[in-house]
C-alpha cells in the first residue's frame, strides 16, 4: 500500500512532522517571526521554527514572536494557518499536499478540533484526520490501542500534561491539566529572581531547567541581569535548590494526573502492573520525574524511547490504521 501522507504533532512548544518512509521531516519549535502592524492582513511569517524561537526576548522593533498554540489548543485561526503553512519552507524544501493526521490534546474541545482541522485545511494539508495526542503516542512507543489488554500513557508537554489508560479501542481515564513544562520553566524564571535577584530570559530559564536533565551537572549556571543594580551577573546554582524550586510545580502536575487512579477499573491494574506506564513529552526528561510519578501511581513508569517525537510517529502510523482513528473518535473530548 502506497500512503502518501504525515503524522503532525503540532504541540505549544515543539512541531514534529513525520513521513511513513522518511521519518522526521521536520522538528522545530512552535513560534514564527512576523512583521508588526500588519493588522488585519493575512499574516505571512519572515521565520519559523528554530531560527524564529532563537530570537525570542531580542526582537528588534518592527517584528513579533508568535506562537500558533497556547496550552495545547488553538486560540488564534490564522496565526496557527500562517505557520502550519510556513513549515515546509523550512530547509527551503517543497511538500506536495500531503493528506495528514494531527494530534490534538486528548480533552481538547469540539471547538479546539475544528479550529485545528480549518487551520491545516487553510495551509494546504489535505484529508485531515485527529488522533488524540495520547493514543498516538502509545502508538510510537509500539503499544497497540486496540489490544484487549489496558495500557496507560503519560504525556508532559510544554503546555499540556495528561494521562490516559486505555484498552480495546476504549478510554478507561483520562486526566489532563494545563501545567507542564512551560510552567516548570516559568517556575525557574521566578525562583531567580525572588531568590538570587537574577533577571533571566526565557530561554535562558529553559535551558538551566534542561540542564538539569544531565546527571553529569553537578551545579548549573545561569546568566542575567543583577535585579538591583541591572549589571550582568553570573550565578552558580546547586541542582538541590533547583530541584526544590521546582518541586511545588511538578507537584501540581502529578497529582492532577494521579487522579486518573479513582475512574481505573480495578481489573486493569493486572495489565499496568505487567507492562508500567509508558512516559512521554519533553516533560518526561526532568531529572527525578519519573522516580516521583512512581511514587504517585505505585506502577513502575517507562520513559519512552523518542519521547519527543512519538506522538507524531503515531500520528503518521494512523495513516495506515485507520481502524485506530474509528475507534477512538471523538471519545475522550468530554473526559477529564
Ligand atoms: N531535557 C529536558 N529537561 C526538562 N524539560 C525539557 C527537556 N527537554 C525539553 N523539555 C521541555 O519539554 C517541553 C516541550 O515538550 P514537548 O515538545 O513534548 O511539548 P509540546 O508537544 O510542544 O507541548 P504540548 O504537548 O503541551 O502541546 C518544553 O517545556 C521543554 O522545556
Ligand atoms: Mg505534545
Amino acid at each position: 500500500m502506497v500512503i502518501r501522507g504525515v503524522g503532525l504533532d503540532l504541540g505549544t512548544a515543539n512541531t514534529v512532522v513525520y513521513h511513513p518512509k522518511h521519518g522526521v521531516l521536520v522538528d522545530e519549535s512552535s513560534v514564527m517571526v512576523v512583521r508588526s502592524g500588519l493588522a488585519g492582513k493575512r499574516l505571512r511569517p519572515i521565520m519559523v521554527g528554530r531560527q524564529a524561537r532563537a530570537i525570542t526576548g531580542r526582537c528588534p522593533p518592527g517584528l513579533l514572536t508568535m506562537r500558533p498554540l497556547h496550552d495545547g489548543v488553538i486560540v488564534d485561526l490564522e496565526v496557527a494557518r500562517a505557520f502550519l503553512a510556513g513549515l515546509p519552507r523550512i530547509g527551503g524544501r517543497h511538500w506536495p499536499k500531503w493528506s495528514a493526521v494531527i494530534g490534538v490534546p486528548a480533552g481538547a474541545t469540539a471547538l479546539e478540533k475544528r479550529a485545528l482541522v480549518e487551520a491545516a485545511d487553510e495551509a494546504g494539508l489535505r484529508r485531515v484526520r485527529l488522533v488524540a495526542e495520547p493514543i498516538a503516542g502509545a502508538l510510537g512507543c509500539g503499544v497497540n490501542p486496540l489490544d484487549s489488554q489496558a495500557h496507560m500513557v503519560i504525556d508532559i508537554g510544554g503546555g499540556t500534561s495528561e494521562v490516559t489508560a486505555f484498552c480495546f479501542g476504549g478510554i478507561l481515564t483520562h486526566r489532563s491539566c494545563r501545567v507542564a513544562g512551560d510552567e516548570l520553566t516559568l517556575a525557574l524564571y521566578q525562583f531567580l529572581r525572588t531568590e538570587h535577584q537574577l533577571i533571566v530570559g526565557e530561554l535562558t530559564a529553559e535551558t538551566v531547567k534542561c540542564q538539569l536533565a544531565s546527571e553529569q551537572n553537578l551545579s548549573l549556571l545561569a546568566q542575567g541581569l543583577d535585579a538591583a543594580t541591572g549589571r550582568p551577573r553570573l550565578v552558580t546554582l546547586g541542582v538541590r535548590e533547583v530541584t526544590d524550586a521546582l518541586r511545588p510545580t511538578v507537584d501540581t502536575i502529578i497529582t492532577t494526573l494521579a487522579g486518573c487512579l479513582e475512574d481505573l477499573p480495578p481489573q486493569a491494574v493486572d495489565d499496568i502492573l505487567a507492562e508500567g506506564v509508558w512516559v512521554f513529552g519533553g516533560g518526561s526528561l526532568l531529572r527525578g520525574i519519573d522516580k516521583l510519578l512512581e511514587d504517585a501511581f505505585g506502577f513502575s513508569v517507562r520513559l519512552a524511547d523518542r519521547p519527543l517525537t512519538c506522538v507524531a510517529e503515531g500520528a503518521a502510523a494512523c495513516l495506515a490504521h485507520p481502524e485506530v482513528l474509528a475507534a477512538f473518535d471523538g471519545q475522550v473530548a468530554n473526559l477529564g
